[in-house]
Order: structure tokens, then sequence, then C-alpha cells
């Protein structure tokens, strides 16, 4: 079972980017915290962050892993190529957030990607990761047919 988690724009900075909105942990020590897990289930996880949307798309399609965990950032609000690159490869995708994008800003309250993902994963802060691996884990330990 392969796992890729794609971290959109600006997570690079997590651990000083807004603090008091994204916490204190680094992208590195997410990362870590998601291999430990992923070795405790048996998976194998990839990670990787990408600042540009037509990166993000071409990772989407070209890489060879059978769930998505994706945190699209900002270009969840507004990438419809982000979308239509899930839609398209139709793995099983979850889509996660650090913060509860339903309870900030107008703007962040609509999602690009929840219509074409298994489900959406939000305001747990790094947890949200976890969460969504174990979920992965879950639909793939399901046989294709009765799958979300
Ligand atoms: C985010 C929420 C987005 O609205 C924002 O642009 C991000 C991070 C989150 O993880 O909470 O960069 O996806």
């Amino acid at each position: 079972m392969k796992v890729l988690v794609i971290h959109g724009p600006n997570l690079n900075l997590l651990g000083k980017r807004e603090t008091k909105i994204y916490g204190k942990k680094s992208l590195d020590m997410i990362n870590k915290d998601i291999r430990t897990l992923a070795s405790e289930l048996g998976t194998d996880v990839k990670t990787i962050q990408l600042n540009s949307e037509g990166e993000i798309v071409d990772v989407i399609q070209k890489s060879d892993y059978d769930a998505l965990i994706i945190n699209p950032a900002a270009y969840t609000h507004t990438s419809i190529a982000i979308r239509d690159a899930i839609a398209a490869v139709d793995k099983p995708t979850i889509e996660v957030h650090l913060s509860n994008i339903s309870k900030r800003e107008e703007f962040r309250k609509k999602s690009f990607i929840t219509d074409v993902v298994a489900g959406q994963i939000s305001g747990f802060g790094p947890d949200s990761y976890l969460l969504a691996l174990r979920a992965a884990k879950n639909i793939l330990s399901k046989p294709k047919g009765v799958r979300s």
C-alpha cells in the first residue's frame, strides 16, 4: 500500500508561519510523525511539499501511489486544475487541512476539491494528517468495488 502525501504552498513554513493558526510544529516534524504512523500501520508513505500548482498537478498524474493525502493549502480555494487532476487519476484521495477552514474567512469556506475526494479532515492541526493516513489505510483495506 503506497500512500502519497502532498503538502501545498507555504506549508514549508510551518512552525514559523501564523503559529496561532497552524501551530509550532515544522513540516519536518509533521512528516516524521506521518512516517512513524505509516510504519505502525504497515503502509509505505512518501511526502512531498510543492509551492506551484503545475508541479502539484504533475505529481498527482505521474507518481506511483495507491492513495493520496493532499493539503492543497491556498489552492484548495482556487484550483480547478488540481481538482481535475484528482478526478482524472481517480484514486482514493483525502483532503487535509490543519485549520478548520469552515470556521475561518468566507473565501476559505469554498473548497474546489471536496467533491472529488473520499473525504475532508479539517481542524485537528498536524493530527489531521494522521487521521487521514488511518482513513487511507482503511479505504485501501477494502476491496475496490466496496470503497466509497
Ligand atoms: C490550510 C488552509 C488554507 O486556507 C490555507 O491557505 C493554507 C493552509 C490548512 O491546512 O489549514 O495554506 O490548507
